[in-house]
């Protein structure tokens, strides 16, 4: 194995920070370098005592040295930027002890799992300057890579942009069966996808322009947990990778450099019914999936993020629908695989890897209408006339629930976009089912359970929820677009499970 030297690393992401400053087009990122070993974020098992596992997580400013000799201000959580990977079994008390130490309120929501109402971590479980917050619940969730982040009533962007967000990985006994890749950081990957605006003197602020406010904040630089310019050494014939787009706002069309196929084993929720081979995935923000990738002795390949997109998402510099008039992402490298000379054998992959039943509306209790907009944006807002991110109309509102939903029973949600940019729609407490795309059946890497869908311009999705095991008449859960900017400008609403 060879180590990269100081000056190779520092002219891999020298290189890139001051290619930030071309006009975005002409960076190849082709030419970068990528030596800096992938950071991995440590396992976080907590202790268990009484048959309760604890889980502390203390949330913090720090700094954080994204390039070589250069400070960035950050928040993380244990660490210094993002968190550590929280991991926990199924059937299991989880008592989470968050330490507030910041001098600003924040809260962390449990994304993708299904909690009582107090225990979600959203707006409504504000966690005051020097407080600690202490949910407990029983792990309810199927495996799955699922994900914690800030989430405090217009302050989620700017916080999770600093670095407050983690992953959250559940085991249970399907998962132990499956026999997967699964040593951690070795053929088990987490990657945490992505992008931050840096200046030259290394500061990520975060200062939206009105543009920004549209198209959410998109960042001039990659980062994968948190790495720049990172590098993996492969060991294995094949890996898996666990990867989470917790970017703000772009979405990613992802390939690999060379068009190899992969197969996507899990989505937000878990396994899939069987591996999904392809060559490209799209992953939007508060989206994951799992792959296994093979790879032969010697080689290097980079996963890299293309433009365009069935949907209208396209990655850094873009985000934005076709049809609007928005620059085109160039392509961007996030990272690369480098495999070793001699790799150790890999089991094959399993047929089966689940056996979700196919989702069926007819049971529904309820159809309820979600209208995605943005009222108002362009030449209205640019005159200052108003603008706006609703649903069905409304704005978020603290103090307005929109409607009540029954424990146990399914519903059926028709999502629809009448705005030019795609929206993640995501959906707290629940993985729902994708049961169509203007009438269309999902593709297989979307047909398992999902929490966060994206919605074209112009495209209604239908999907199935259900709400199971808990019930609170006063607190509720959220809905919003993941795109975070979005979600802090009132594309976001609220409902009880009753
Ligand atoms: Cu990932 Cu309401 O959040
Ligand atoms: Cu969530
Ligand atoms: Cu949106």
């Amino acid at each position: 194995m060879t180590h990269p030297t100081r000056r190779s690393v520092l002219q891999g992401s020298g290189a890139l920070l001051a290619s930030a400053w071309l006009p975005r087009g002409s960076f190849a990122q082709s030419d970068l370098k990528f030596e800096s070993p992938l950071a991995i974020p440590p396992l976080h098992r907590g202790t268990v005592t009484d048959g309760v596992r604890e889980i502390d997580l203390t949330v913090r400013a720090a700094q954080t040295e994204f390039f070589s000799g250069l400070k960035t201000d950050t928040l993380g959580i244990n660490g210094s930027y993002l968190g550590p990977a929280v991991r926990v079994r199924k059937g299991e008390k989880v008592r989470m002890k968050v330490q507030n130490t910041l001098d600003t309120v924040t809260t962390l929501h449990w994304h993708g799992l299904n909690v009582p109402a107090a225990a979600d971590g959203g707006p409504h479980q504000v966690i005051e300057p020097g407080a600690t917050w202490t949910p407990e619940f029983t792990v309810q969730d199927a495996a799955a890579t699922m994900w914690f982040h800030a989430h405090p009533l217009h302050q989620t962007a700017n916080q999770v942009w600093a670095g407050l967000a983690g992953l959250l990985v559940i085991d249970d006994d399907a998962s132990d069966a499956l026999d997967l890749p699964g040593t951690w950081g070795v053929d088990d990957i987490p990657v945490i996808l992505q992008d931050r605006r840096f200046n030259r003197d290394g500061s990520m602020p975060y200062a939206t322009s009105m543009h920004d406010e549209m198209a959410g904040m998109i960042g001039n630089i990659p980062l994968v947990n948190g790495t720049v310019l990172p590098k993996v050494e492969v060991g294995h014939e094949a890996i898996r990778l666990r990867l989470l787009n917790g970017s703000n706002a772009s979405i990613y069309n992802l390939e690999f450099s060379d068009g190899r196929t992969f197969q996507q084993i899990a989505s937000d929720g878990g396994f899939l019914n069987a591996p999904a081979e392809t060559t490209t995935l799209r992953l939007a923000p508060g989206e994951r999936a799992e792959l296994v990738v093979a790879f032969a002795p010697g080689e290097t390949v980079r996963l890299v993020s293309v433009p365009g997109g069935t949907a209208g998402g396209g990655g850094m510099g873009m985000g934005m629908g076709r049809g609007m008039m928005m620059e085109q992402s160039p392509s961007f490298h996030l990272v690369e695989f480098r495999a070793g000379q001699s790799l150790a054998p890999s089991k094959p992959l399993p047929q089966r890897l689940n056996d979700l039943a196919a989702p069926d509306p007819s049971t529904a209790a309820a159809t309820r209408p979600f209208e995605l907009a943005m009222p108002g944006m362009g030449p209205m807002r640019m005159l200052g006339l108003g603008g706006g991110f609703t649903i069905n109309g409304k704005s978020m509102d603290m103090g307005r629930i929109d409607f009540e939903a029954k424990r146990d029973t399914s519903e059926v949600w028709v999502v629809s976009n009448v705005s030019p940019m795609a929206h993640p729609f995501h959906v707290h407490n629940t993985q729902f089912r994708v049961l169509d795309r203007d009438g269309r059946p999902p593709a297989p890497g979307e047909a398992g359970r999902k929490d966060t869908v994206v919605v074209g311009p112009q495209e209604t999705v239908r999907i199935l929820v259900h709400f199971d095991h808990y019930a609170d008449k006063a607190l509720p859960y959220m809905f919003h677009c993941h795109i975070l900017e979005h979600e802090d400008a009132g594309m976001m609403g609220q409902f009880t499970v009753v």
